[in-house]
C-alpha cells in the first residue's frame, strides 16, 4: 500500500506521522515545492520509526511527481491555511489553481489512485477535483466531517463530563463555520441521547462550539490546526487502506442524494478499498432538512466563484 501526501506542512506532515504509526502502509510519499523541506520532513520521521515501532518508510520529494507513481491513495494537503479571522472560502484563489495542477499530476503518474481531498475551501476542492479529472465519483474524497466529528465529540464529552470514548455524534454539511451541521439530536453517550443529560441551551452551546472548532483553534495557534487533521485523514486513510467499511461523514458528490446533485458535500458514507462506496442516507427531521438546505447553498456560492 502506498500512499502520497502532498503538502509537507503542519497537516501533511501530521497525516504522514500518524499513517506510519498505525503502520499499515508499506510506503508514504511526502511531497512538497520548497525545496528539500518534505526531505527534510521524511528524515526527521523515519528517525522516530525505531522509538515509535513503525516500518513504514517515508520518503520525501520536491515536487517530483514521478516518485508518487502508482499510489493507491494520494492526499492533497497543498495550499495556503487559514490566517485568525479569514474564513477558509477567502483562501479559493490561491488554492484552486493549486488543487488543479497537483491533482492532474498525481493522476497522471497514479491513473488508479483514490484522492482524499484536504485544502480549503474543502467542499468546493472536491468539487473542483470532480470537474477537472475523470477519475471516478467514489475515488474523490473531501475530508472534513471526519475533523469536525472528532471535534464534536470532543465538546459533547466536555458537556457530558465523559470520556470520549463514551461519547458518539456527527457532523454533516459544508465544511464551514455557517455550513457545519453537527447532529446534536442524534448525540449520544452509550446509545442514550444526549439530550437525556444535556439541556437544549447546553446542546446548542456544543453544537456552535463545534461550529467554530477549526476557527478557535486558528485564533489560537496563528494559523490552522494540524494534529486533529492528521489524524482525521489518516482515519480515513485506513479505512481504505485496510478495507475496514466505517462510516465517516466525508465530502462526496450527491447524485440525487438528499435531494441535491452536482454538489460535494459532507455526508455519511461507507469507506473501503473502493474510496466511497456507499452514501448512506439518514433520516434528518425538518430543521436538519432546513440546515443542510441552508448548508448547500453556502457551498453553491463557494463553488460559483470558481
Ligand atoms: C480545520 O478545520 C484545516 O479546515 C481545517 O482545522
Amino acid at each position: 500500500m502506498k500512499v502520497t501526501v502532498v503538502g509537507a506542512g503542519a497537516v501533511g506532515a501530521s497525516c504522514a506521522e500518524y499513517i506510519a504509526i498505525k503502520d499499515f502502509a508499506s510506503e508514504v510519499v511526502l511531497l512538497d515545492i520548497k525545496e528539500g523541506f518534505a526531505e527534510g520532513k521524511a528524515m526527521d520521521l523515519m528517525q522516530t520509526a525505531s522509538l515509535n515501532g513503525f516500518d513504514t518508510k517515508i520518503t520525501g520529494v520536491t515536487n517530483d511527481y514521478s516518485k508518487t507513481a502508482d499510489s493507491d491513495i494520494c492526499v492533497i494537503t497543498s495550499g495556503i491555511p487559514r490566517k485568525p479571522g479569514m474564513t477558509r472560502e477567502e483562501l479559493i484563489g490561491i488554492n484552486a489553481g493549486i488543487v488543479k495542477t497537483v491533482s492532474s499530476s498525481l493522476i497522471e503518474h497514479s491513473p488508479n489512485t483514490i484522492i482524499i481531498v484536504v485544502s480549503n475551501p474543502m467542499d468546493t476542492m472536491t468539487y473542483l477535483v470532480h470537474k477537472s479529472t475523470d477519475l471516478p465519483k467514489n475515488r474523490i474524497i473531501g475530508m472534513g466531517g471526519a475533523l469536525d466529528s472528532a471535534r464534536f465529540k470532543y465538546r459533547l464529552a466536555e458537556a457530558l463530563e465523559a470520556p470520549i470514548s463514551d461519547v458518539d455524534g456527527m457532523v454533516i454539511g459544508g465544511h464551514s463555520d455557517t455550513g457545519m451541521i453537527p447532529l446534536t439530536r442524534l448525540a449520544t453517550r452509550n446509545s442514550v441521547l444526549a439530550s437525556a443529560f444535556l439541556s437544549e441551551e447546553r446542546l446548542n452551546q456544543v453544537l456552535e462550539d463545534t461550529k467554530v472548532g477549526g476557527a478557535t483553534l486558528t485564533k489560537l495557534l496563528g494559523t490552522s490546526a494540524w494534529y486533529a487533521p492528521g489524524a482525521a485523514v489518516s482515519a480515513l486513510v485506513q479505512a481504505i487502506a485496510c478495507d475496514q467499511k466505517k462510516m465517516f461523514p466525508c465530502s462526496a458528490m450527491l447524485e440525487g442524494e438528499y435531494g441535491m446533485s452536482d454538489i460535494c458535500i459532507g455526508v455519511p458514507v461507507i469507506l473501503g478499498r473502493n474510496g466511497i462506496e456507499k452514501i448512506v442516507e439518514i433520516e434528518l427531521n425538518d430543521a436538519e432538512k432546513a440546515s443542510m438546505a441552508e448548508s448547500a447553498e453556502g457551498v453553491r456560492n463557494v463553488n460559483d466563484l470558481l
